[in-house]
């Protein structure tokens, strides 16, 4: 089927998009069950989101009541005198480790599990909130023992470990400011970061573990701060007990710090303004050199408990898994703070999916009875080629909800995800956002009709729209740029060190109107569902006619064969530029040339014949950032043998 379409895209060209497809799953309509609309939390969600609207200023002075404690009342809810540099809660004193423990470990919360946690060897730790507020408490006073206040930046190279989050909780609680680094991430990326940070003071492992095997992130790390010479002292957790060189002065053992009398039990968080910076996080920004993202004390903590509490209807007997990596934007939120202010039982795994057998997410479910695990469609998919068996042979009845983050899930997935593993009775609660959003943006909740890949439509509170390059809203299915047209708490407040920038990305697009800018297109049906296609900067043109790279990769993903695609844009002297694909096929499944005829074939039916790649090719397996995206730009310079550039954000897959 061609699905050229009559319509007109932003720029005014005619636009190809698989409109068959989207049509089809528009009308693929899962409605909440009666038991799940009944025990929700916010019942009310459709009408609260209409409603809120005309008021964001009342919804988000509840939402700041309702969670969060304050030490002093703020003034003003959102001060919007000098747009963008929004200020919410202003004059607000606050401290989210307050929140997060000291608050909990006084109430009966003091014996509630707060994080449950498992290694990839299979050791187990428990910690009430009583016992992680002890520890944080500790660790905060090794901080300051070293000369840490607040202002100061504190960078975190470490594995999924608990020290990780003890980490990032004692630097909050005295107002220092953490940057985690991905423990995948190269010596010169984690240089560049310290180095942009200024920080004096990081904290490593001396190792991770991997799939059975260890990596030395000490090494890395010494190999690093050789690069910076700004680092005075690196605080070492013992996790694989693998060797590694301590220089004499400089680094320390965290067992042995905590055992020392700096160690003390208390430790009085620090009273933060609601708009001091909270932490740095660099984002796994596709071009150029890494952005530090920074999120402020106040709002940031409003918006992900609200978020949290709403979308996935928490609840005080639930086992929430957030299946990320702390070191990105969903840990931050979903698996450090949010779930921790909301009182909530959190489960972290240390280590791979599929380790040492495909089923072993599917037997921590069962093992730890987790009721709602969220995490992305690379992982889903990935483990969907193992086949449902390895699922089937676990009990996941204790499941109640699923989540799904990071890219637009392709049908196969979602109703894989829906069937096997959610029973068909868990809704699928796929969120759009973004490191710079701070928390969920567009979403459904357990009440939302589902439509799969779709993300369905913006939290309360959040006006989002698709519109065209002059800003008017684009007609339902037309592509557009996905805006937000009003601040809101969660919204990152600056790049650090880079004002400028923070302006040119995200506010400079639609300046006099004064939106934010996404960087993605999206489109909208009847019913105002939204579908996102993808990053703007990754559209490929052939002939002039501008391709989602996502759309093509869902139709190749379609085929039966095909478990992972991508699809990169290549200089052509005729039509500008022609369509290279990358499959991964699914096990056991070998590529030969009646294969790639027969892919050219499916694409030129489910997409159209400008689609048609020019070229296939099967590869083991492609590289993605640690959120999951595929780096088309890495594939490019590959095929075009051009230097790769910056690949600090490759995943260590
Ligand atoms: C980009 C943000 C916030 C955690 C995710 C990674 C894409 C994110 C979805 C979704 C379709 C999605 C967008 C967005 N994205 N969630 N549910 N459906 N696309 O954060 O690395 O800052 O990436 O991820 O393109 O702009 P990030």
């Amino acid at each position: 089927m061609v699905s050229m379409s009559e319509k007109s895209n932003r720029s005014g060209q005619p636009n190809l998009r698989r409109e068959v497809e989207i049509l089809a799953a528009t009308h693929e309509i899962y409605a909440p069950s009666p038991d799940v609309v009944s025990n929700a939390n916010l019942p009310n969600y459709l009408e609260l989101q209409q409603q809120a609207l005309s008021d964001i200023i009342t919804f988000w002075d509840d939402q700041a009541q309702t969670f969060i404690d304050w030490f002093e009342p703020y003034q003003q809810v959102l001060d919007n005198s000098n747009p963008p540099f929004y200020k919410w809660f202003a004059g607000g004193k606050v401290n989210i480790a307050y929140n997060a423990l000291d608050r909990h470990a006084r109430t009966w919360r003091k014996n509630k599990l707060a994080l449950l946690w498992e290694g990839e060897p299979g050791d187990v730790r428990l910690y009430s909130y009583f016992g992680l507020w002890r520890e944080v408490n500790k660790f905060a006073n090794v901080l300051r023992s070293m000369g840490v206040k607040k202002g100061d930046t504190v960078t975190l190279y470490m594995g999924r470990v608990p020290e990780l989050i003890i980490a990032m909780l004692a630097t909050v609680k005295i107002g220092a400011i953490h940057s985690v680094v991905y423990a995948g991430f190269s010596e010169q990326a984690l240089a560049d970061r310290i180095e942009d940070a200024g920080s004096r003071v990081v904290v490593t492992c001396d190792g991770a573990w991997l799939r059975g095997k260890t990596v030395n992130l000490k090494d890395i790390a010494d190999a690093a701060i050789h690069r910076s010479p700004v680092v005075q002292q690196m605080l070492v957790v013992k996790r694989t007990g693998q060797q590694v060189r301590m220089a004499p002065g400089r680094d320390f053992w965290w067992h042995e710090l905590m055992n020392l009398p700096i160690a003390s039990p208390y430790c009085e968080p620090e009273v933060m303004d609601a708009e001091d910076p909270l932490f740095i996080l660099y984002t796994s920004g596709s071009t150029g050199k890494p952005k530090g993202v920074v999120h402020t004390c106040g709002g940031y903590q409003v918006f992900i408990a609200t978020t949290l509490k709403y979308v996935f209807d928490l609840k005080e007997d639930d086992r929430w898994w957030c299946a990320a990596d702390p070191a990105w934007i969903t840990g931050h939120s979903y698996i450090t703070y949010a779930p921790l202010i909301l009182g909530a039982t959190s489960f972290m795994y240390e280590g791979a999916a599929d380790y040492p057998y495909p089923d072993r997410w599917w037997s921590l479910v069962e093992k730890y009875h987790v009721s709602v695990l969220y995490t992305t469609p690379t992982a889903i998919r990935r483990l969907m080629r193992f086949g449902e068996a390895w699922p089937n042979r676990h009990d996941l009845s204790t499941l109640r909800l699923l989540g799904t983050v990071g890219e637009p899930i392709n049908t196969a997935a979602w109703r894989w995800y829906y069937q096997v593993i959610g029973g068909e009775r868990c809704p699928i609660i796929d969120t759009w956002w973004q490191t710079e959003t701070g928390g969920f943006m567009i979403t459904p909740t357990p009440v939302v009709p589902l439509k799969p890949g779709s993300a369905t439509i913006p939290f309360v509170g959040i006006e989002a729209d698709v519109v065209r390059e002059d800003g008017a809203s684009c007609e339902p299915y037309e592509d557009g740029d996905l805006v937000i047209k009003r601040p809101w708490p969660g919204l990152a407040r600056t790049i650090w060190n880079n004002p400028e920038q923070y302006l040119s990305e995200y506010w400079s697009q639609f300046q006099a109107q004064g939106w934010y800018f996404s960087g993605d297109s999206a489109r909208r049906d009847d019913d105002g569902y939204f579908w996102i296609i993808g990053r703007t900067d990754d559209m490929i043109k052939v002939s002039g006619y501008p391709l989602g790279t996502a759309e093509i990769e869902n139709s190749l993903l379609s085929h039966k064969f095909v478990a992972e695609a991508a699809v990169i844009g290549l200089p052509d002297a005729v039509k500008g530029q022609v369509i290279h694909a990358f499959c991964v096929l699914k096990t056991g499944l070998q590529g030969d040339n009646r294969l790639v005829d027969e892919l050219k074939e499916h694409v030129r039916h489910e997409v159209g014949p400008i689609a048609v790649p020019a070229a296939v090719t099967f590869v083991t397996s492609l590289p993605r950032t640690r959120s999951g995206k595929i780096m088309h730009r890495l594939l490019k310079a590959q095929v075009l043998g051009q230097p790769v550039g910056d690949t600090s954000t490759l995943a260590d897959q």
